[in-house]
């Protein structure tokens, strides 16, 4: 079923680290081969050995309305014609900017750049020359980006592969990331009364992705805007995954909260390698070349990357009923999930927002990185490849988001719930 795959495998293992550009595609925490993907349209991927999938990834999130949705194709493919870079500016980055910023009500200013890791590396840049200070409170199990200060306690990559300190990253550098657990303001109070003037910013995922899905409890983010407010610290939202998922305006949003700066990525590009920082004028006036906060970029506001984002950007704008469909969907799955997994005996929990949504084979409710990380991963691995026999594509981590995608119909989602309750009873 995966000869293909596993030639390829073999052969990138010669010439590429561990032989994929990105950890967790390597499968090591689900093990067994990496498929390698060959095309991907609405809600399928189709790999290099005939198989096809329902895609529960969406590319790690950017393609929200699946794969190859044909206005972005077209633009796309009309805008290569004139351009594929300029390192000049464009009007199209105005008409970028200007889109994002009428979806959000707290952006003044936002700059591009090519990633999300970019993104919150430059964001804490900022905020460190806006107040002076040093020190960063980040969460466990949050990942912003392999930037050195976010590699400390970080989900996603790391918690697949139960990385706690990472050679490279320099003790001094560590020793400015402070870290709390997710849900525990109390924690966060206790390292801003410690550290008194020297924390400069606050950085959080407002829904957490990066160790399955994690909802903040009612009052926490709130809190943490209070904090910041009375000791003069900048709040960070990475809205990397839930920008312009969880709503046109993102957590923000849809969580009725607003941060000083806010970081973009995934869904900003359709597809294309593409992030954003933007906030609060008197912050992000400090970013060069206004201020002397240096950051920059060859590909930054790249011409096709622009057009990719713009095109999805506004049909998102557009039509809020995109994200009431998407949430129709997630609870339809939702409840089929739920239904199999009780029928199936083992213990779980389903944790969900909008359209992002995971399972933790676990007894205790998962609210931060510990019950996390308790829940029983050796199940998950065995329930990630029975789906996969059964043509669903699961993130190949437990600790890892679920994202649906609009393109995915009634009929796929019966079919992944059927196949759960299949690879249920296989695995029991
Ligand atoms: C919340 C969050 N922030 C930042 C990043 C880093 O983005 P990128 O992989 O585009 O560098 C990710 C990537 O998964 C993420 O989930």
């Amino acid at each position: 079923m995966f000869h293909n795959s596993q030639l390829l495998f073999e052969r990138a293992q010669r010439f590429i680290p561990g032989g994929v550009n990105s950890p967790v595609r390597a499968f090591k925490s689900v093990g067994g081969t990496p498929v390698f993907m060959q095309r991907a349209q609405g809600a399928y991927l189709f790999d290099e050995d005939g198989n096809h999938y329902i895609d529960y990834i969406a590319s790690w999130g950017p393609m929200i309305l699946g794969h190859a949705y044909e206005p972005v194709v077209q633009a796309v493919r009309e805008h290569v014609l004139t351009a594929t870079s300029f390192g000049a500016p464009t009007a199209l980055e105005i008409e970028m900017a200007e889109l994002i910023i009428s979806m959000t009500s707290n952006v003044d200013l936002i700059r591009m750049v090519n990633s999300g890791t970019e993104a919150c590396m430059s964001a804490v840049r900022l905020a460190r020359g806006y107040t002076g200070r040093n020190k960063i409170i980040k969460f466990e199990g949050c990942y912003h980006g392999h930037a050195d200060a976010f590699l400390v306690k970080a989900g996603s990559g790391l918690a697949t592969f139960n990385i706690q300190t990472v050679p490279g990253v320099t003790p001094g550098v560590a020793a400015d990331t402070l870290t709390a657990p997710y849900n525990d303001l109390e924690a966060v109070r206790e390292l801003v009364a410690a550290h008194p003037d020297s924390i400069a910013a606050i950085i959080i995922e407002p829904v957490a992705g990066n160790m399955g899905c994690i909802l903040p409890e009612s009052g926490f983010l709130e809190g943490l805007r209070q904090i910041c407010d009375e000791a003069g610290i900048v709040f960070i939202l990475d809205e990397v995954m839930t920008g312009f998922r969880l709503a046109p305006g993102g957590a923000q949003e849809r969580l009725g909260i607003e941060a000083d700066l806010v970081t973009y990525g995934k869904v900003i590009g359709a597809g294309l390698p593409v992030g954003a920082f933007g906030g609060k004028k008197a912050i992000m006036e400090h970013i060069s070349p206004l201020g002397k906060v240096y950051q920059a970029g060859t590909l930054s506001g790249n011409p096709l990357a622009m057009i990719a984002g713009y095109t999805l950007l506004k049909t998102l704008k557009e039509d809020p009923s995109i994200y009431s469909s998407l949430e129709q969907k997630t609870l339809y799955l939702k409840k089929g999930l739920t239904e199999a997994l009780e029928h199936s005996g083992v213990p779980f929990q389903v944790n969900q927002l909008g359209s992002m949504i995971s399972v933790h084979f676990s007894k205790t409710p998962v609210v931060d990185f510990a019950t996390s990380a308790a829940s029983d991963v050796e199940l998950f691995k065995r329930f990630f490849h029975e789906l996969l026999k059964r043509g669903v594509y699961l993130p190949p981590s437990a600790f890892e988001s679920w994202f649906l995608n609009n393109a995915l119909s009634l009929e796929d989602l019966d079919k992944t719930i059927e196949a759960v309750r299949q690879s249920l009873k296989a695995i029991a």
